[in-house]
């Protein structure tokens, strides 16, 4: 793949890789973390609200001199803030810590599940009604939704404006076939999240092999693998090495005979978090 990339369904550009900060917190290593992302070319960082990092992330991006139009941004909405009026508070929170005037885009974090609320489906709809209102508005430049299982999106796909992303959990050996290809169908772009399992899939006997072969590590081979099955990942890391070498994956190719064997791999890495079932 040449193109560095995406180009979404309203026609925005999207940097084919995004820098991932789920998990880093401590707001000086935050902060340390995605300067160092800057600075080695990534454009696109993913954040949302319960991250509890968009403060320092705003003050990396403010400090890093870049032209706010090169750097595409996406946050959140968190789990308690569901619904047309809350939403629309939390988006207002969120692009101030952010210190931004426009988010590039601004995802439902999680579907209101059935094991929750008998109104699963109407509370996700409320929720969509206030991004596409952003949208409309023009303070978020694309909307879109994440770990939205078929069931999910497809009350959204009648709506008026329908998801430009879905945002799930995706690595070898946690393909999500059933809501990629749904996806796909719908011209929706898929981003990964933990796109390395978390560091979970890292020492799996085929990758270390495809590693060793591609003469690339098992992380580069994850995330060119995102990339060859036009999904977005978003690799999070602290080490300035390790962010380097995410970004490092545009020099080579995996054949079309490996990626089958990584598409075929046994499950191995899966978080636990099933959309269905979670209860937060
Ligand atoms: P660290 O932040 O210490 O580099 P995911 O993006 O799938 O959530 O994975 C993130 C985890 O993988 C983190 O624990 C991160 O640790 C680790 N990680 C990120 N990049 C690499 C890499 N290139 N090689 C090994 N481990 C990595």
């Amino acid at each position: 793949m040449k193109s560095k990339y995406y180009f979404l369904s309203n026609g925005i550009k999207i940097p084919c890789i995004g820098f991932g900060t789920w998990q880093i917190t401590n707001s000086e290593v935050v902060f340390d973390a995605v300067t160092s992302a800057l600075k080695t070319g990534y454009r696109h960082i993913d954040t949302a609200a319960i991250y509890r990092n968009e403060e320092s992330i705003g003050d990396a991006i403010a400090a890093s001199g870049i032209s706010r139009t090169d750097v595409f941004v996406t946050s959140k909405v968190w789990n308690k803030c569901r619904g047309y009026d809350m939403t629309m508070q939390a988006f207002e929170r969120t692009l101030s810590k952010l210190k931004l005037e426009y988010l590039d885009l601004y995802l439902i974090h999680w579907p209101a599940n059935e094991l929750q609320y008998e109104n699963w489906n109407e509370l996700n709809l409320d929720t969509w009604r206030a991004l596409a209102h952003l949208y409309k508005n023009g303070v978020v430049k694309c909307i879109g939704v994440s770990n939205f299982k078929p069931h999910h999106l497809k009350s959204l796909l009648d709506t008026e404006i329908v998801p430009m992303v879905n945002q799930i959990e995706y690595h070898p050996g946690h393909n999500n076939d059933e809501t990629v290809n749904f996806c796909r169908q719908n011209n929706i772009r898929i981003e990964a999240w933990s796109p390395l399992g978390s560091g979970r899939v890292l020492e799996n006997e085929l990758l270390v092999r495809m590693a060793e072969k591609y003469n690339k590590s098992t992380a580069q081979i994850c995330i060119r693998w995102c990339l060859q099955n036009g999904v977005l990942p978003l690799p999070k890391s602290v080490n300035k090495n390790r962010i380097v070498d995410n970004l490092n994956v545009f020099d080579f190719d995996i054949s079309d005979d490996d990626m089958k064997l990584i598409d075929g791999m046994n499950p191995c890495g899966f978080s636990g978090f099933d959309p269905d079932n979670v209860d937060f």
